[in-house]
Protein backbone atom coordinates (compact mmCIF):
# COMPACT_ATOMS: atom_id res chain seq x y z
CA UNK A 1 0.00 0.00 0.00
CA UNK A 2 1.45 3.61 -1.17
CA UNK A 3 2.97 5.70 2.05
CA UNK A 4 0.12 8.49 3.23
CA UNK A 5 1.43 11.76 2.26
CA UNK A 6 4.15 10.32 0.02
CA UNK A 7 1.47 11.98 -3.44
CA UNK A 8 0.97 8.65 -4.67
CA UNK A 9 -2.45 7.29 -4.29
CA UNK A 10 -3.73 5.64 -0.49
CA UNK A 11 -4.51 1.99 -1.42
CA UNK A 12 -6.28 -0.76 0.39
CA UNK A 13 -5.34 -4.47 -0.64
CA UNK A 14 -7.91 -7.21 -0.56
CA UNK A 15 -7.08 -10.17 -0.20
CA UNK A 16 -10.46 -12.56 -1.46
CA UNK A 17 -9.60 -15.84 0.49
CA UNK A 18 -12.24 -17.77 -1.49
CA UNK A 19 -10.73 -17.49 -4.70
CA UNK A 20 -6.97 -16.42 -3.91
CA UNK A 21 -7.32 -13.22 -5.75
CA UNK A 22 -5.84 -9.93 -5.07
CA UNK A 23 -7.48 -6.40 -5.30
CA UNK A 24 -6.79 -3.17 -4.95
CA UNK A 25 -9.00 -0.06 -4.01
CA UNK A 26 -8.87 3.23 -3.28
CA UNK A 27 -8.73 5.00 -0.42
CA UNK A 28 -10.40 8.52 -1.08
CA UNK A 29 -10.68 11.35 1.92
CA UNK A 30 -11.80 10.82 5.00
CA UNK A 31 -10.70 7.05 5.47
CA UNK A 32 -13.30 5.35 2.92
CA UNK A 33 -13.47 3.32 -0.15
CA UNK A 34 -16.13 3.25 -2.28
CA UNK A 35 -18.58 -0.08 -1.88
CA UNK A 36 -18.77 0.06 -5.26
CA UNK A 37 -15.64 -0.98 -5.58
CA UNK A 38 -15.98 -3.96 -3.93
CA UNK A 39 -18.65 -5.15 -6.76
CA UNK A 40 -15.38 -6.51 -8.54
CA UNK A 41 -14.79 -8.88 -6.37
CA UNK A 42 -16.22 -12.36 -7.32
CA UNK A 43 -16.05 -15.83 -7.34
CA UNK A 44 -17.57 -16.52 -10.36
CA UNK A 45 -17.77 -14.18 -13.64
CA UNK A 46 -21.65 -14.09 -13.70
CA UNK A 47 -21.68 -13.67 -9.55
CA UNK A 48 -23.27 -10.00 -8.95
CA UNK A 49 -20.15 -8.91 -6.74
CA UNK A 50 -19.33 -7.87 -3.00
CA UNK A 51 -21.41 -5.72 -1.75
CA UNK A 52 -21.26 -4.20 1.83
CA UNK A 53 -23.42 -5.24 4.27
CA UNK A 54 -24.35 -2.34 7.29
CA UNK A 55 -27.69 -2.44 8.83
CA UNK A 56 -29.03 0.72 10.00
CA UNK A 57 -25.93 2.41 7.95
CA UNK A 58 -23.53 2.46 10.92
CA UNK A 59 -20.53 2.28 9.42
CA UNK A 60 -21.61 4.01 6.25
CA UNK A 61 -21.09 7.21 5.02
CA UNK A 62 -24.19 7.92 2.55
CA UNK A 63 -22.29 11.49 1.48
CA UNK A 64 -20.01 14.05 1.51
CA UNK A 65 -21.45 17.27 3.72
CA UNK A 66 -20.16 20.78 4.28
CA UNK A 67 -22.87 21.34 6.89
CA UNK A 68 -21.96 20.04 10.00
CA UNK A 69 -19.49 18.35 11.36
CA UNK A 70 -19.50 15.98 14.88
CA UNK A 71 -16.24 13.83 16.22
CA UNK A 72 -18.50 11.91 18.75
CA UNK A 73 -15.68 10.47 20.67
CA UNK A 74 -14.18 14.14 21.55
CA UNK A 75 -17.43 15.78 22.18
CA UNK A 76 -17.02 18.40 19.17
CA UNK A 77 -19.82 19.68 17.18
CA UNK A 78 -19.75 22.26 14.51
CA UNK A 79 -22.13 23.91 12.21
CA UNK A 80 -19.91 24.99 8.63
CA UNK A 81 -17.19 24.75 11.05
CA UNK A 82 -17.91 27.21 13.89
CA UNK A 83 -18.44 25.23 17.25
CA UNK A 84 -21.86 24.62 19.11
CA UNK A 85 -20.74 26.50 22.03
CA UNK A 86 -19.60 29.43 20.46
CA UNK A 87 -22.87 30.07 18.23
CA UNK A 88 -24.93 29.04 21.27
CA UNK A 89 -23.43 32.14 23.56
CA UNK A 90 -22.98 34.75 20.50
CA UNK A 91 -25.35 33.67 18.03
CA UNK A 92 -29.22 34.10 17.65
CA UNK A 93 -31.09 31.64 15.89
CA UNK A 94 -31.76 33.34 12.66
CA UNK A 95 -28.19 34.07 11.98
CA UNK A 96 -27.64 29.83 12.68
CA UNK A 97 -29.99 29.60 10.32
CA UNK A 98 -28.36 31.53 7.67
CA UNK A 99 -25.00 29.99 8.43
CA UNK A 100 -26.81 26.62 7.87
CA UNK A 101 -28.59 27.25 4.73
CA UNK A 102 -26.10 29.60 2.92
CA UNK A 103 -22.76 28.80 4.66
CA UNK A 104 -21.55 31.78 5.52
CA UNK A 105 -22.72 33.76 8.10
CA UNK A 106 -24.15 36.72 7.36
CA UNK A 107 -23.32 40.26 7.43
CA UNK A 108 -25.68 43.26 8.80
CA UNK A 109 -27.24 43.37 5.26
CA UNK A 110 -27.87 40.25 4.71
CA UNK A 111 -29.45 39.79 8.50
CA UNK A 112 -31.47 42.16 8.01
CA UNK A 113 -33.05 41.56 4.77
CA UNK A 114 -32.91 37.63 5.62
CA UNK A 115 -35.47 38.24 9.45
CA UNK A 116 -37.12 40.48 6.97
CA UNK A 117 -37.92 37.52 4.61
CA UNK A 118 -38.93 35.23 7.00
CA UNK A 119 -40.66 37.69 9.64
CA UNK A 120 -42.96 37.82 5.97
CA UNK A 121 -43.52 34.76 5.64
CA UNK A 122 -44.75 33.70 8.91
CA UNK A 123 -48.91 33.52 7.92
CA UNK A 124 -50.01 30.41 6.74
CA UNK A 125 -53.33 30.06 4.28
CA UNK A 126 -56.71 30.51 6.52
CA UNK A 127 -57.65 26.50 4.72
CA UNK A 128 -54.60 25.39 6.69
CA UNK A 129 -55.65 26.71 9.99
CA UNK A 130 -58.98 25.09 9.11
CA UNK A 131 -57.17 22.10 8.32
CA UNK A 132 -55.47 21.83 11.68
CA UNK A 133 -58.87 22.97 13.95
CA UNK A 134 -60.24 19.77 12.32
CA UNK A 135 -58.12 17.57 13.81
CA UNK A 136 -59.56 15.84 17.48
CA UNK A 137 -58.91 18.21 20.62
CA UNK A 138 -56.59 15.35 21.85
CA UNK A 139 -54.64 14.79 18.88
CA UNK A 140 -50.79 14.89 19.20
CA UNK A 141 -49.30 18.29 18.09
CA UNK A 142 -47.06 15.97 15.99
CA UNK A 143 -49.37 14.61 14.02
CA UNK A 144 -50.84 17.81 13.00
CA UNK A 145 -47.86 19.69 12.56
CA UNK A 146 -46.76 16.56 9.83
CA UNK A 147 -49.54 16.88 8.39
CA UNK A 148 -49.98 20.55 7.52
CA UNK A 149 -46.85 20.73 6.34
CA UNK A 150 -47.37 18.12 3.76
CA UNK A 151 -50.59 20.27 3.31
CA UNK A 152 -48.69 23.24 2.28
CA UNK A 153 -47.20 21.57 -1.04
CA UNK A 154 -50.76 21.57 -2.08
CA UNK A 155 -50.76 25.86 -1.36
CA UNK A 156 -47.10 25.66 -3.43
CA UNK A 157 -47.15 23.46 -5.91
CA UNK A 158 -44.15 25.67 -7.95
CA UNK A 159 -42.16 23.77 -4.95
CA UNK A 160 -41.85 20.95 -7.14
CA UNK A 161 -39.20 22.95 -9.64
CA UNK A 162 -36.69 22.07 -6.74
CA UNK A 163 -33.81 22.51 -10.17
CA UNK A 164 -34.61 26.17 -9.77
CA UNK A 165 -32.52 28.00 -6.96
CA UNK A 166 -34.55 31.03 -6.22
CA UNK A 167 -37.44 28.49 -6.41
CA UNK A 168 -35.98 26.41 -3.62
CA UNK A 169 -35.06 29.55 -1.50
CA UNK A 170 -38.51 30.69 -1.31
CA UNK A 171 -39.81 27.45 -0.08
CA UNK A 172 -36.92 27.52 2.32
CA UNK A 173 -38.12 30.45 3.43
CA UNK A 174 -41.20 29.66 3.85
CA UNK A 175 -40.97 26.65 6.01
CA UNK A 176 -38.38 28.13 8.48
CA UNK A 177 -40.81 31.37 8.63
CA UNK A 178 -44.61 29.31 9.18
CA UNK A 179 -42.76 26.15 11.09
CA UNK A 180 -43.96 28.19 14.69
CA UNK A 181 -46.89 29.18 13.37
CA UNK A 182 -48.66 25.78 12.42
CA UNK A 183 -46.62 24.25 16.06
CA UNK A 184 -48.32 27.18 17.63
CA UNK A 185 -51.26 26.71 16.09
CA UNK A 186 -51.18 22.86 16.98
CA UNK A 187 -50.75 23.94 20.58
CA UNK A 188 -53.74 26.63 20.51
CA UNK A 189 -56.03 24.07 19.42
CA UNK A 190 -55.22 21.20 21.19
CA UNK A 191 -56.04 23.68 24.47
CA UNK A 192 -59.15 24.96 22.69
CA UNK A 193 -57.97 28.23 22.77
CA UNK A 194 -58.81 30.73 19.81
CA UNK A 195 -55.21 30.97 17.25
CA UNK A 196 -53.06 34.03 17.55
CA UNK A 197 -51.33 35.16 14.67
CA UNK A 198 -48.10 36.16 14.14
CA UNK A 199 -46.79 39.55 14.80
CA UNK A 200 -44.03 41.16 12.78
CA UNK A 201 -42.56 42.92 15.52
CA UNK A 202 -41.24 40.60 18.08
CA UNK A 203 -38.13 38.36 17.22
CA UNK A 204 -38.50 35.15 15.39
CA UNK A 205 -39.12 32.84 19.39
CA UNK A 206 -40.64 35.96 20.83
CA UNK A 207 -43.52 35.82 18.12
CA UNK A 208 -43.69 32.05 18.73
CA UNK A 209 -44.19 32.77 22.36
CA UNK A 210 -46.65 35.07 22.02
CA UNK A 211 -48.86 32.79 19.20
CA UNK A 212 -48.44 30.09 21.90
CA UNK A 213 -49.25 31.74 25.28
CA UNK A 214 -50.67 35.12 24.65
CA UNK A 215 -54.61 34.91 26.52
CA UNK A 216 -56.88 38.03 27.06
CA UNK A 217 -53.83 40.67 27.05
CA UNK A 218 -53.74 43.22 24.27
CA UNK A 219 -49.81 43.41 24.92
CA UNK A 220 -48.06 40.32 25.09
CA UNK A 221 -44.28 40.89 26.45
CA UNK A 222 -42.21 37.52 26.51
CA UNK A 223 -39.78 36.98 29.17
CA UNK A 224 -36.34 37.94 27.70
CA UNK A 225 -34.74 34.91 29.65
CA UNK A 226 -37.40 32.59 28.24
CA UNK A 227 -37.21 33.78 24.36
CA UNK A 228 -33.28 33.96 24.65
CA UNK A 229 -33.21 30.09 26.30
CA UNK A 230 -35.86 29.05 23.87
CA UNK A 231 -33.47 30.50 21.00
CA UNK A 232 -30.13 29.05 22.35
CA UNK A 233 -32.38 25.31 22.21
CA UNK A 234 -33.11 26.05 19.27
CA UNK A 235 -29.35 26.85 17.51
CA UNK A 236 -28.34 23.78 19.51
CA UNK A 237 -31.17 21.92 17.79
CA UNK A 238 -30.48 23.02 14.30
CA UNK A 239 -28.69 20.27 12.83
CA UNK A 240 -26.65 17.52 12.89
CA UNK A 241 -25.59 15.64 10.34
CA UNK A 242 -26.57 12.18 8.64
CA UNK A 243 -29.42 11.12 11.58
CA UNK A 244 -32.34 9.59 10.72
CA UNK A 245 -34.36 12.20 10.24
CA UNK A 246 -32.10 13.93 8.10
CA UNK A 247 -31.41 10.70 6.50
CA UNK A 248 -35.12 10.75 5.60
CA UNK A 249 -35.31 13.84 4.23
CA UNK A 250 -32.46 13.31 1.84
CA UNK A 251 -33.76 9.83 0.68
CA UNK A 252 -37.28 11.37 0.35
CA UNK A 253 -35.46 14.46 -1.15
CA UNK A 254 -33.62 12.25 -3.69
CA UNK A 255 -36.85 11.27 -5.64
CA UNK A 256 -37.09 14.93 -6.19
CA UNK A 257 -40.25 15.25 -4.09
CA UNK A 258 -40.99 18.95 -3.30
CA UNK A 259 -39.50 19.80 0.04
CA UNK A 260 -42.79 20.41 2.23
CA UNK A 261 -43.50 16.77 1.22
CA UNK A 262 -39.68 15.70 2.17
CA UNK A 263 -39.85 17.52 5.21
CA UNK A 264 -42.86 15.94 6.27
CA UNK A 265 -41.30 12.61 5.85
CA UNK A 266 -38.40 13.96 7.63
CA UNK A 267 -40.46 14.94 10.59
CA UNK A 268 -42.26 11.49 10.82
CA UNK A 269 -38.69 9.32 11.28
CA UNK A 270 -38.24 12.37 13.78
CA UNK A 271 -41.22 11.76 15.85
CA UNK A 272 -39.80 7.97 17.29
CA UNK A 273 -39.13 7.63 20.50
CA UNK A 274 -35.51 6.97 19.99
CA UNK A 275 -35.01 10.29 17.56
CA UNK A 276 -37.12 12.93 18.84
CA UNK A 277 -39.60 11.76 20.60
CA UNK A 278 -37.17 10.74 23.12
CA UNK A 279 -37.37 14.36 25.20
CA UNK A 280 -41.12 13.72 25.91
CA UNK A 281 -40.07 9.95 26.76
CA UNK A 282 -37.55 11.40 29.36
CA UNK A 283 -40.41 13.47 31.21
CA UNK A 284 -42.21 10.56 30.46
CA UNK A 285 -39.74 8.61 32.41
CA UNK A 286 -38.68 10.98 35.41
CA UNK A 287 -42.65 11.07 36.02
CA UNK A 288 -42.64 7.35 36.51
CA UNK A 289 -40.04 7.30 38.67
CA UNK A 290 -41.41 10.23 40.87
CA UNK A 291 -38.84 9.80 43.65
CA UNK A 292 -35.31 9.55 43.97
CA UNK A 293 -35.71 6.88 46.27
CA UNK A 294 -37.03 4.94 43.24
CA UNK A 295 -34.18 5.30 41.34
CA UNK A 296 -32.02 2.75 41.91
CA UNK A 297 -34.76 0.12 41.12
CA UNK A 298 -35.34 1.81 38.04
CA UNK A 299 -31.43 1.50 37.00
CA UNK A 300 -32.18 -1.73 38.04
CA UNK A 301 -34.42 -2.38 35.70
CA UNK A 302 -32.20 -0.85 32.72
CA UNK A 303 -29.34 -2.78 33.55
CA UNK A 304 -31.79 -6.45 33.02
CA UNK A 305 -32.39 -4.27 29.80
CA UNK A 306 -36.36 -4.18 30.20
CA UNK A 307 -36.07 -0.36 29.66
CA UNK A 308 -34.11 1.98 28.70
CA UNK A 309 -32.34 5.18 30.18
CA UNK A 310 -34.14 7.85 27.47
CA UNK A 311 -32.32 10.58 27.34
CA UNK A 312 -28.75 8.94 27.51
CA UNK A 313 -26.67 6.90 24.72
CA UNK A 314 -26.16 8.03 21.58
CA UNK A 315 -24.76 6.20 18.13
CA UNK A 316 -22.37 9.17 17.37
CA UNK A 317 -21.46 11.07 20.81
CA UNK A 318 -19.45 7.57 22.81
CA UNK A 319 -18.53 11.17 25.05
CA UNK A 320 -20.69 13.93 26.75
CA UNK A 321 -22.95 15.03 24.07
CA UNK A 322 -21.92 18.91 23.80
CA UNK A 323 -25.13 19.82 23.71
CA UNK A 324 -25.99 18.37 27.06
CA UNK A 325 -23.64 20.82 28.56
CA UNK A 326 -25.18 23.80 27.50
CA UNK A 327 -28.66 22.66 27.72
CA UNK A 328 -27.79 22.29 31.56
CA UNK A 329 -26.32 25.93 32.39
CA UNK A 330 -29.62 26.97 30.23
CA UNK A 331 -31.85 25.10 32.46
CA UNK A 332 -30.63 26.97 35.58
CA UNK A 333 -31.29 30.23 33.36
CA UNK A 334 -35.07 29.21 33.06
CA UNK A 335 -35.41 27.82 36.53
CA UNK A 336 -34.28 31.05 37.99
CA UNK A 337 -37.90 32.69 36.01
CA UNK A 338 -40.04 29.78 36.24
CA UNK A 339 -39.19 28.00 39.62
CA UNK A 340 -37.23 24.82 39.70
CA UNK A 341 -38.87 21.63 37.53
CA UNK A 342 -39.22 19.17 40.49
CA UNK A 343 -38.00 16.31 38.32
CA UNK A 344 -34.87 18.39 38.07
CA UNK A 345 -33.51 16.46 41.52
CA UNK A 346 -34.55 13.22 39.96
CA UNK A 347 -32.57 13.99 36.42
CA UNK A 348 -30.18 15.13 38.34
CA UNK A 349 -29.36 12.54 40.69
CA UNK A 350 -30.10 9.61 37.80
CA UNK A 351 -27.60 11.15 36.05
CA UNK A 352 -25.07 10.87 39.02
CA UNK A 353 -26.06 7.76 39.67
CA UNK A 354 -25.66 6.61 35.99
CA UNK A 355 -21.83 8.00 35.05
CA UNK A 356 -20.78 5.95 37.88
CA UNK A 357 -22.58 2.90 37.22
CA UNK A 358 -20.08 0.33 35.43
CA UNK A 359 -23.02 -0.88 32.67
CA UNK A 360 -23.48 2.81 31.47
CA UNK A 361 -19.33 3.73 31.44
CA UNK A 362 -18.52 0.97 29.94
CA UNK A 363 -20.72 0.88 26.53
CA UNK A 364 -20.00 5.16 26.51
CA UNK A 365 -23.85 6.06 27.51
CA UNK A 366 -23.92 9.78 28.67
CA UNK A 367 -26.80 11.87 28.57
CA UNK A 368 -27.92 13.48 25.43
CA UNK A 369 -29.33 16.80 24.07
CA UNK A 370 -32.53 15.54 24.97
CA UNK A 371 -32.14 14.13 28.68
CA UNK A 372 -32.19 18.14 30.15
CA UNK A 373 -34.36 19.99 27.36
CA UNK A 374 -37.91 18.36 28.25
CA UNK A 375 -37.38 19.68 31.91
CA UNK A 376 -36.64 23.29 30.32
CA UNK A 377 -40.22 23.18 28.36
CA UNK A 378 -42.04 21.44 31.01
CA UNK A 379 -41.10 24.62 33.09
CA UNK A 380 -42.05 26.73 30.29
CA UNK A 381 -45.14 25.30 30.12
CA UNK A 382 -45.40 23.45 27.35
CA UNK A 383 -47.16 20.11 27.73
CA UNK A 384 -45.01 17.04 26.43
CA UNK A 385 -46.72 16.35 22.86
CA UNK A 386 -45.30 19.61 22.18
CA UNK A 387 -41.34 18.31 22.87
CA UNK A 388 -40.76 16.63 19.45
CA UNK A 389 -42.35 19.68 17.67
CA UNK A 390 -39.97 22.37 19.41
CA UNK A 391 -37.39 19.70 18.06
CA UNK A 392 -38.65 19.85 14.89
CA UNK A 393 -39.08 23.79 14.10
CA UNK A 394 -35.20 24.62 13.97
CA UNK A 395 -34.36 21.02 12.38
CA UNK A 396 -36.41 21.98 9.93
CA UNK A 397 -33.09 24.06 9.21
CA UNK A 398 -30.98 22.18 9.34
CA UNK A 399 -32.99 19.15 7.05
CA UNK A 400 -33.60 21.81 4.40
CA UNK A 401 -30.00 22.66 4.17
CA UNK A 402 -28.84 19.40 3.91
CA UNK A 403 -31.24 18.62 1.31
CA UNK A 404 -30.24 21.31 -0.81
CA UNK A 405 -26.77 19.88 -0.80
CA UNK A 406 -27.89 16.72 -1.83
CA UNK A 407 -29.77 18.19 -4.74
CA UNK A 408 -26.51 20.09 -6.01
CA UNK A 409 -23.88 16.77 -5.35
CA UNK A 410 -23.44 15.89 -8.57
CA UNK A 411 -22.43 12.33 -7.01
CA UNK A 412 -25.78 11.56 -5.60
CA UNK A 413 -28.75 10.00 -7.30
CA UNK A 414 -31.92 8.28 -5.96
CA UNK A 415 -31.26 6.30 -2.79
CA UNK A 416 -31.30 2.93 -3.13
CA UNK A 417 -29.72 0.90 -0.86
CA UNK A 418 -29.46 -2.99 -1.72
CA UNK A 419 -30.35 -6.12 0.36
CA UNK A 420 -29.11 -10.19 0.59
CA UNK A 421 -32.16 -12.01 0.12
CA UNK A 422 -32.55 -13.80 3.06
CA UNK A 423 -36.20 -15.75 2.41
CA UNK A 424 -37.25 -19.36 0.58
CA UNK A 425 -36.21 -19.84 -2.79
CA UNK A 426 -38.76 -20.19 -5.55
CA UNK A 427 -42.30 -22.19 -4.25
CA UNK A 428 -45.11 -22.81 -6.46
CA UNK A 429 -48.25 -21.42 -5.52
CA UNK A 430 -50.69 -23.53 -3.67
CA UNK A 431 -54.41 -22.74 -3.61
CA UNK A 432 -56.26 -22.18 -0.12
CA UNK A 433 -57.82 -25.53 0.09
CA UNK A 434 -54.91 -27.12 -0.25
CA UNK A 435 -52.71 -25.41 2.78
CA UNK A 436 -52.03 -27.64 5.41
N1 LIG B 1 -30.25 2.85 28.21
C1 LIG B 1 -29.75 1.63 28.45
N2 LIG B 1 -28.92 0.97 27.65
C2 LIG B 1 -28.59 1.57 26.51
C3 LIG B 1 -29.06 2.85 26.17
C4 LIG B 1 -29.91 3.49 27.07
N3 LIG B 1 -30.40 4.71 26.80
N4 LIG B 1 -28.57 3.22 24.97
C5 LIG B 1 -27.80 2.20 24.57
N5 LIG B 1 -27.82 1.20 25.50
C6 LIG B 1 -27.05 -0.04 25.47
C7 LIG B 1 -27.68 -1.06 24.54
O1 LIG B 1 -28.60 -1.89 25.22
C8 LIG B 1 -26.46 -1.80 24.07
O2 LIG B 1 -26.04 -2.67 25.09
P1 LIG B 1 -25.46 -4.13 24.71
O3 LIG B 1 -24.16 -3.86 24.01
O4 LIG B 1 -25.33 -4.83 26.01
O5 LIG B 1 -26.48 -4.76 23.81
C9 LIG B 1 -25.39 -0.72 23.97
O6 LIG B 1 -25.77 0.27 24.93
C10 LIG B 1 -25.29 -0.08 22.60
O7 LIG B 1 -26.58 0.41 22.25
P2 LIG B 1 -27.14 0.50 20.79
O8 LIG B 1 -28.62 0.36 20.82
O9 LIG B 1 -26.37 -0.44 19.91
O10 LIG B 1 -26.73 1.96 20.40
P3 LIG B 1 -27.29 2.74 19.16
O11 LIG B 1 -26.17 3.57 18.69
O12 LIG B 1 -27.92 1.82 18.17
O13 LIG B 1 -28.46 3.60 19.78
C11 LIG B 1 -29.66 5.38 20.73
C12 LIG B 1 -28.37 4.97 20.01
C13 LIG B 1 -29.68 6.89 20.90
C14 LIG B 1 -30.88 4.97 19.88
C15 LIG B 1 -29.71 4.66 22.10
O14 LIG B 1 -28.61 5.04 22.89
C16 LIG B 1 -31.02 4.91 22.85
O15 LIG B 1 -32.00 4.19 22.62
N6 LIG B 1 -31.04 5.97 23.75
C17 LIG B 1 -32.27 6.30 24.41
C18 LIG B 1 -33.12 7.14 23.50
C19 LIG B 1 -32.58 8.56 23.36
O16 LIG B 1 -32.24 9.20 24.33
N7 LIG B 1 -32.56 9.04 22.11
C20 LIG B 1 -32.15 10.41 21.80
C21 LIG B 1 -30.91 10.45 21.00
S1 LIG B 1 -30.24 12.12 20.95
C22 LIG B 1 -31.37 13.02 20.04
C23 LIG B 1 -31.38 12.64 18.63
O17 LIG B 1 -30.35 12.79 17.94
O18 LIG B 1 -32.43 12.24 18.15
Amino acid sequence: MAERGSGTRDTLSIRDNRTGRDYEVEVLEGDVVRAMDLRQIKVEDDDFGMMAYDPAFTNTASTRSSVTEIDGSKGILRYRGYPIEELAEKSDFLEVAHLLLKGELPTADELEGFVHEVTYHTYVHQNIAKLLTGFRYDAHAMGIMISSVAALSTFYPEAKRIDDAQTRWEQMVRIVAKMPTLAAFAYRHHRGLPLVYPENHFSYTGNFLNMLFRIGVKEFEPDPVLERALDVLFILHADHEQNCSTTAMRVIGSSQADPFSALAGAMAALYGPLHGGANEAVLRMLTEIGDTENIPGFIESVKRGERRLMGFGHRVYKAYDPRANIIKKTAHDVFEVTGKNPLLDIALELEEIALKDDYFVSRNLYPNVDFYSGLIYQAMGFPVEMFPVLFAIPRSVGWLSQWEEMLLDKEQRIARPRQVYSGAGERQYVPVDRRG
